[in-house]
């Protein structure tokens, strides 16, 4: 799946887009050209998903049947629906087989837990997901703990929370496992280096400081953790050499709190009122891009970075589950 070739391609698609900008037009910013590149998670996320549409055709070749995804949404949250409509069509993008589930957000617990039950016992689904949030009589804790942590391609029962901080095989919740592939197929190194996690959310923060202070590539890394009882985030985030900030609010991480050099992941996805675009809106990340770009050396853009790599991440997921490689 990890071929060398669209590593390599993602890396140069990048790092030619900003030598061409500046090179040719502004020759007097050569040496930032030199130094700052972006991780280009749109290529990225489209190099993964020909890897895994040539996984598919290789399991036709065979006879087998392809992997299979189920999702199950409850009620008519817009955003919600956004979402899984999106995990759907990347699914059929990559020709894997997908069901959605769509259930009236006045569903009870009783009926919503008998749905989780049907889908551990189907044999002919590999994993599937709960979207959340859930309507709020619903307790979504005692339907993430329900799902056979086998099929949870979310990475969110606490076995494969559990077996993650241990360094065991588990699924890893879609984002995180997103940014881990986007570190290793950049080959950032991120042994022995200083990283600041900013935000501990159970999806994003806490499995990234899980994961890059393991053992493995990429980890190995001194990780600091800051949240919003932090004292002084700033100081602790000019420290870094890799910052990861996850802590959805527009454009926290300014320039004065990025050390020169820093590779910079922002995993926000910030809707903020743009009266001057057609939509009225723009998305914006958790750092001031534009001030801190010049100065990092690795950034992943918003959008077109870290985002892009969520709904392939569940898809890798979803082939590991087929392939029964967490739990044989
Ligand atoms: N809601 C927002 N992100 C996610 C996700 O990754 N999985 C599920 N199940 N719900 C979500």
């Amino acid at each position: 799946m990890n071929n060398g070739k669209s590593r390599v391609s993602v890396f140069e698609n990048a790092y030619l887009t900003i030598e061409s900008l500046f090179f040719g037009y502004f020759g007097f910013f050569l040496i930032n050209s030199l130094s700052m590149a972006i991780l280009d998670g749109r290529a990225l996320a489209k190099a993964i998903r020909q890897e895994l549409a040539d996984q598919v055709s290789v399991l036709a070749a065979e006879q087998k049947r392809s992997p299979h995804l189920a999702a199950v949404l409850v009620g008519d949250d817009p955003a919600s629906q956004a979402y899984v409509r999106n995990k759907v069509r990347s699914c059929e993008k990559v020709g894997f087989q997908s069901t959605l589930i769509r259930k009236p957000g006045t569903i009870s617990q009783a009926e919503l837990m008998a749905i989780v039950q049907q889908l551990n016992a189907d044999d002919s689904i590999d994993g599937f997901i709960v979207q959340l949030p859930l309507p709020k009589h619903l307790d979504d804790t005692e339907i993430t703990l329900a799902i056979d942590p086998a099929k949870d391609v979310d990475g969110f029962h606490p076995v494969n929370i559990g077996r993650m901080a241990q360094g065991l095989p588990c699924y890893i919740p879609a984002t995180p496992l997103g940014i881990m592939e986007m570190l290793k197929r950049y080959n950032i190194d991120t042994q022995g280096k200083e990283v600041v996690v900013v935000g501990r959310s159970n999806i994003v923060g806490t499995p990234m400081s899980i994961l890059l202070s393991r053992k493995g590539n990429p980890g190995n890394a001194t990780v600091t953790m800051c949240h919003s009882r932090t004292q002084d985030l700033a100081a602790h985030v000019r420290r870094a050499d890799i910052v990861v900030a996850a802590i959805g609010r527009p454009a926290f991480i300014t320039a004065d709190m990025i050390k020169p050099g820093a590779v910079v992941i922002d995993v926000g996805i910030n809707r903020v009122d743009a009266p001057e675009t057609d939509k009225g809106y723009k998305l914006i990340g958790d750092v001031d891009y534009k001030v801190i770009a010049p100065q990092a050396r690795w950034i992943t853009p918003v959008p077109g970075g870290v985002g892009q790599l969520t709904v392939v991440s569940l898809l890798m997921n979803t082939l590991r589950a087929y392939r029964k490689e967490v739990y044989p």
